[in-house]
């Protein structure tokens, strides 16, 4: 398993640690997810998720999906089954889901946070990410922080690739030291919509984008300021991958973020 180098991570906004889940566990989710998919109603579920447009953002079911386990499906699918056409399953699975739940708390991840400098570490969002073959859309280029909010910023992203992701599958892209830069844009709940507002103008750093490339098991650590993207997934091969976002309980969270759970409050790692 590769260790933290943590200067490099301060200088990057990212890291990538090879082997860092234990195949075992990247077997569960993903059976887990799978039996979720399984047991889900369809045609109650079916609405269109679109990372590219902002029409899902005055869907309750969205908005409410902080605080429950929902599921959005890829814009292109048409007449796949429902386990070929998610885009995703969010946003509580790490409190709502036994097998998630336990896997999100792995001892490893709360040291990793403690490392990063999050002193009360928070379990903010999760997502099962699918990134289906030959359908899976293209997420442009954004900053977690604006999607998760706290002040000063303290937004971390853990990600874990499931299936070996690279280029032809849509691994993910980073601008690397981009995190130094302002915050852009921020995603607001305002009112029974959500929406995206711009902060500041400035264009993305022009730095050439690395391709983070990881196999089965890697962890990917995000600073929420990091601006990162990935690239459709035309290939034959799925590339499914655990997301969970963290935030520091000292800090400020604002009553405008979208991801609002009055009825489920948000724990640590213990
Ligand atoms: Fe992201």
């Amino acid at each position: 398993m590769s260790l933290l180098d943590l200067a490099a991570y301060q200088r990057d906004g990212f890291a990538v640690l090879e082997g860092f889940l234990p195949l075992s566990d990247c077997d569960a989710l993903q059976e887990r997810a799978a039996e979720l998919v399984a047991a889900l109603d369809v045609d109650a579920a079916r609405r269109i998720f679109s990372p590219r447009d902002q029409g899902h953002a005055r869907d309750r079911y969205f908005l409410e999906s902080g605080a429950a386990v929902r599921f959005f499906f890829e814009e292109e699918a048409t007449d796949q089954p429902a386990r070929l056409a998610l885009n995703k399953i969010g946003h509580a699975l790490h409190d709502l889901d036994p097998v998630f739940d336990r896997i999100s708390r792995r001892s490893r991840l709360a040291d990793l946070a403690h490392v990063l400098g999050l002193v009360r570490p928070l379990l903010l969002q999760s997502m099962y990410l699918f990134k289906q073959p030959w359908i899976g859309a293209e997420v442009g280029w954004h900053q977690d922080a604006a999607y998760l909010h706290t002040r000063p910023s303290t937004v971390i992203g853990f990600w874990i690739a499931l299936d070996d992701a690279d280029r032809d599958n849509g691994c993910l892209m980073a601008l690397p030291g981009g995190h130094r830069g302002p915050l852009r844009q921020r995603f607001l709940r305002d009112g029974d919509r959500a929406v995206l507002r711009t902060l500041d103008a400035a264009p993305w750093p022009n730095v050439e984008p690395v391709a983070l490339e990881a196999r089965r098991g890697t962890l990917v650590i995000l600073h929420g300021l990091l601006p990162h993207a990935s690239a459709p997934n035309r290939s034959s091969r799925p590339r499914h991958a655990y997301a969970v976002h963290l935030i520091d309980g000292r800090a400020d969270y604002p009553a405008d973020n979208w991801l609002q759970r009055p009825d489920l409050p948000l724990r640590g790692f213990t």
